[in-house]
């Protein structure tokens, strides 16, 4: 009855997105292409910035950059650096209450999915000053216009420059609030890969995942979906197969660099319009509980959910295998075959970049808690290709504390 009532959701949730104004981050790419910002700030008429950023971008010198860069230009600016990993509420009201007295108008966020999710948190706050963080997560709460918005990501994976989300921790409750209005997609994305020739091959490969999850989530949804969502989620696999072994290896390759961008940003389109699914909500709970990182969690999740959904995926599995290069399309091999091949191959990927096949964080009292934040995250909202409930979702998440 309930995947029923699932299904009828979000078949009905279809029709309605379909009039929804959707619109994409108008992109901005190429090596040194953060010299272009000054240029869309004037083109806008904008005057003061707000830059939101974090303490290790500064460290790195990376937020010097764009300083650097509004210097130059004679743009007077506000810089906040105190965006942590799963930014709080707190940090999000922080730097709404600068943006409003320093009188900015407009935002810069500089940084991974983090710096980003603040931003975009505390720009809904500032046009929605009377609703609180809490009031305003959840799907299409926000419904105004925001201060024009500029992402300059630092990592290849989040997708959070072209997306409608942000996501904001209660740091009392540990629940991760997730904004999600069409207003929140940012207005430029700067895909400028000398950002990210510095990211240590740790977060190149979590990041890489996370992407990888975007697309795949994205591609296994059977609704909501647009022809070019599909098509720029297979772009995306296509491309994260061919480069994200070759930039953790070798941090300097620029091409491969830049290439992940454009996939990043593309999965970010791909999972926009169709959402995400099971494995997203499996990882925000763990991110939520443990701050487990986001690309970490979804790198663990990514290849036990994809095994447990069977033969339901097997096709669409079969099809991402052939997509991805790892089998010919005339190769004669059934599609749970080609499906088994790209699981196996998401494995061995994830081993030799690093990443541990399961999480020994996970608590047996905090399991309850995870079942309910993911069962509530992803249903009935999600077009997953299964329906996890209460029972599926807790045999999972032990599954993923064992690690096989
Ligand atoms: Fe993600």
């Amino acid at each position: 009855m309930f995947v029923i009532f699932c299904r009828i959701f979000q078949f009905i949730f279809n029709f309605v997105v379909k009039f929804l104004p959707w619109r994409k981050a108008a992109l901005v790419e190429g090596a040194g292409c953060i010299g272009k910002i000054p240029e869309l700030l004037h083109k806008h008429k904008l005057k003061m910035p707000m830059l939101v950023t974090d303490e290790g971008l500064v460290k790195a010198g990376i937020a010097q950059r764009i300083i650097d860069v509004l210097a130059k230009a004679h743009f007077p600016y506000l810089v906040f650096t105190g965006v942590e990993p799963n930014p709080s509420v707190n940090t999000v009201n922080k730097i709404q209450e600068l943006y409003i007295e320093q009188k900015c108008d407009c935002f810069i966020a500089l940084g991974g999915g983090s710096a980003m999710d603040a931003a975009k948190g505390a720009a809904a706050c500032v046009v929605r000053p009377k609703k609180s963080v809490e009031q305003l997560s959840g799907l299409l709460k926000v419904l105004k216009k925001l201060p024009p918005f500029i992402a300059v990501p630092t990592t290849a994976g989040t997708g959070s420059e072209t997306t409608i989300a942000a996501l904001i921790t209660d740091t009392e409750t540990h629940h991760k609030h997730a904004i999600m209005d069409i207003c929140l997609i940012p207005r430029y994305a700067i895909l400028d890969p000398e950002l990210t020739m510095g990211l240590p091959p740790s977060i190149t490969a979590i990041t890489g995942i996370d992407a990888l999850t975007h697309a795949i989530e994205a591609y296994l949804c059977w609704t909501y979906g647009t022809r070019e969502s599909i098509r720029f989620a297979l772009d995306a696999v296509k491309i994260i197969f061919a480069n994200l072994e070759k930039v953790y290896n070798d941090g300097n390759n620029i091409e491969a660099r830049q290439a992940m961008q454009i996939a990043s940003y593309k999965a970010g389109f791909a999972f926009t319009r169709a959402g995400v699914g099971n494995i997203h909500a499996i990882a925000h709970a763990l991110g939520g509980l443990y701050k487990t990182p986001h690309g970490l969690a979804v790198a663990v999740v990514l290849p036990k959910v994809l095994e447990d959904y069977g033969k339901k995926v097997h096709k669409k599995l079969a099809i991402l295998a052939e997509t991805a290069g790892l089998v010919a399309k005339t190769e004669k091999k059934t599609n749970a075959e080609k499906a088994r091949m790209f699981i196996d191959t998401i494995y061995s990927m994830n081993e030799r970049m690093g990443i541990p096949k399961g999480l020994d964080c996970i608590k047996d009292d905090d399991i309850p808690k995870m079942i309910e934040w993911a069962g509530k995250e992803s249903n009935p909202l999600y077009p997953v290709p299964v329906i996890y409930n209460k029972e599926r979702f807790g045999k999972m998440i032990k599954k993923i504390r064992i690690g096989n």
